[in-house]
């Protein structure tokens, strides 16, 4: 995609400080962040599921501090030349009661939520703006992945929940969550926690 439209594509794993930290050095100036990695596992009761605290850990070591670090590379630079967009993506997870199975996914979103809106008051006046973007169900890999799991493991309330969405064509296309990240960025919307079930 990035060959497509002329750009660079450089590949680092978010979780990975060292690796991340010489990728992001490479890229210069940034002016628009958007901090999109994401992961939904672990899946399960958090009693039940052999959680492993070091995988909830590692979950939201992508979702969380891969936000933070993506975004904390960046943003004194853009206040320096006093213009940036900062995007984070959210959930509908972040809010009470969170997605059913998906404790790390919902605490890390309400999380990335809070770290955005911190930003968005700090950075009022400087020309850099950070908004937290709720995209939808998508129809992505992240949905595939989340319907391979047993209602057994998943829970009734998911797995009907996420099944019937795919099988009512009711997931959001990956374009239009793009389009309104798009939207997002060359808009001037500030400070809001953007879900795109209300605002389109
Ligand atoms: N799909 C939904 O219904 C939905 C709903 C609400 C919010 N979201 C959020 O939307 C964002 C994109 O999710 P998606 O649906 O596109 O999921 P996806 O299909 O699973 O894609 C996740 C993306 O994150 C990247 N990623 C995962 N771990 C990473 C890491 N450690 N370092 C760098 N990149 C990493 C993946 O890269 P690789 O392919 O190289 O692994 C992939 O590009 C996520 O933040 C997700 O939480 C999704």
């Amino acid at each position: 995609m990035a060959a497509a439209i002329g750009g660079t594509a450089l590949v680092a794993d978010v979780a990975d400080r060292d690796r991340l930290s010489s990728v992001l050095q490479r890229f210069g100036e940034v002016d628009i962040v958007v901090a999109n990695a994401g992961v939904v596992w672990p899946l399960g009761r958090f009693a039940d599921v052999d959680v492993d605290v070091a995988q909830w850990e590692a979950a939201v070591q992508v979702n969380l501090f891969g936000a933070v670090r993506v975004v904390g590379a960046q943003v004194s630079g853009m206040v320096a030349r006093g213009y940036g967009r900062i995007v984070t993506i959210s959930s509908g997870a972040a809010d009470p009661p969170g997605m059913p199975s998906a404790n790390a996914y919902s605490t890390s979103k309400a999380a990335v939520d809070m770290f955005t809106l911190h930003l968005a008051r700090e950075l009022s006046g400087t020309g850099v703006t950070a908004n937290a973007v709720r995209p939808g169900v998508v129809d992505t890999a992240m949905q595939t992945f989340m319907r391979s799991h047993p209602v057994e493991q998943v829970g009734t309330e998911f797995y009907e929940r996420f099944h019937g969405l795919h099988e009512r064509g009711e997931l959001v296309a990956p374009e239009t969550s793009a389009a309104f990240v798009v939207g997002v960025v060359l808009g001037d919307r500030n400070g809001e926690v953007l879900d795109i079930r209300t605002s389109q």
